[in-house]
């Protein structure tokens, strides 16, 4: 079986982005794969976040990805920060991985601009990132298009490493990417991203889907409700796609071209669509965040089972790069 891994940092909440470009392909793979699932909280300090806030939202991610249809009975599901072999291979991984590289990251360019003062912490984000995806030699990493250039990065570095200390050490991950690889933001215009705030997050209720959707951006070139749109334009119609049924979809672009319809009308089946399939999983995620404790054995058990393959790898790396081994030293009592 191919081992999958994939991350999602704890920096808010699961959004409609997430879900379609990452999350509900992870839900798929776990049928036919060997998955690991890491909420990545070394990842999220990166960038200002609020202390007394990580840890809930961390336990959040989680009961939200259980929510979202991840089995921890088919998946590995656990926290970054509990299996430290993480950062100690990011290290190493240092090592093998040019600045220059690093710098060309659109990831980093984007966010470094607008920082005063860039930390080495951003800087390092992909060498972590491959360390996570590395260390339990995963051939698969399903994400969104924006992480695509770091799963590049990551197959230097593998193949970096490999050079130097063993051939065929650490396999070239390939990304999996599906067609809501880039789901834009309702703003019209950025990916949708909670730093945007363009998001509709998977625990909004009907009410607040609505209250989000109904000022979100159309076709720009329909201005009046008379105006004829151009579907192919508007990022609504694109999500109808993602959430309404084939006949349904057709009718949204006939009744827009022909401006039957008003915006205001195909968001509110957009919104009802929306509402119905993310209902179940707010429900179970209610649930769990009723239950903690759940969801806290669940990451226990996930992170004894990543430890053992994360362990495991380190030390044939320290031991491939000549790192000497602790020892005790043998006492010959007289
Ligand atoms: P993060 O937490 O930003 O996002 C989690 C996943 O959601 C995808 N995604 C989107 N897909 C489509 N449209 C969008 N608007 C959208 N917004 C987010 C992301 O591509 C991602 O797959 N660096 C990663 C976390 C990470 C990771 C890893 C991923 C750390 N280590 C190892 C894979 C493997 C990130 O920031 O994801």
């Amino acid at each position: 079986m191919q081992r999958v891994f994939s991350g999602i940092q704890p920096s808010g909440e699961l959004h409609l982005g997430n879900y379609l470009g990452a999350v509900r392909n992870w839900v798929r793979m776990q049928d036919d794969h060997d998955c690991f699932f890491c909420i990545v909280d070394y990842h999220a300090i990166t960038q200002d976040y609020e202390i007394d806030k990580l840890r809930s939202r961390t336990l959040d991610m989680a009961a939200s990805l259980l929510a979202a249809g991840i089995d921890p009975g088919r998946a590995v599901v656990f926290v970054q920060s509990h299996i430290p072999e993480h950062t100690e291979l990011a290290w190493v991984f240092t090592t093998v991985t040019p600045i220059g590289e690093l710098e060309r990251m659109t990831q980093f360019k984007d966010k470094a601009r607008r920082q005063e003062s860039v930390l080495a912490g951003l800087l390092n984000y992909p060498v972590l990132q491959a360390a996570d995806v590395l260390l339990y030699k995963a051939d698969m990493v399903p994400v969104g298009e924006d992480q695509v250039q770091h799963i590049e990065l990551m197959r230097e570095i593998a193949r970096k490493w490999n050079i130097r200390y063993r051939e065929g050490f650490f396999p070239e991950p390939q990304p999996a990417v599906t067609d809501a690889r880039r789901i834009i933001g309702l703003d019209g215009q950025a990916k949708m991203s909670k730093s945007l705030g363009n998001t509709i997050g998977i625990q909004d209720d009907s009410e607040g889907i609505w209250q989000r959707l109904r000022p979100a951006v159309t076709d720009p070139a329909r201005v009046k409700r008379s105006d004829p749109g151009t579907p192919d334009l508007c990022n609504i119609y694109s999500l109808h796609r993602h959430f309404s049924a084939p006949d349904t979809v057709d009718e949204v672009a006939t009744k827009c071209r022909t401006a039957a319809w008003g915006c205001l009308d195909c968001k509110r089946i957009l919104g009802d669509n929306v509402a119905t399939t993310f209902a179940p999983i707010r429900e179970r995620a209610n649930q769990l965040r009723a239950n903690p404790e759940q969801v806290l054995d669940v990451l226990h058990e996930g992170a004894t089972r990543a430890r053992a393959v994360a362990q495991d790898t380190m030390q044939q790396v320290r031991e491939l790069m000549g790192l000497m081994p602790e020892e005790r030293t043998v006492r010959r009592d007289k």
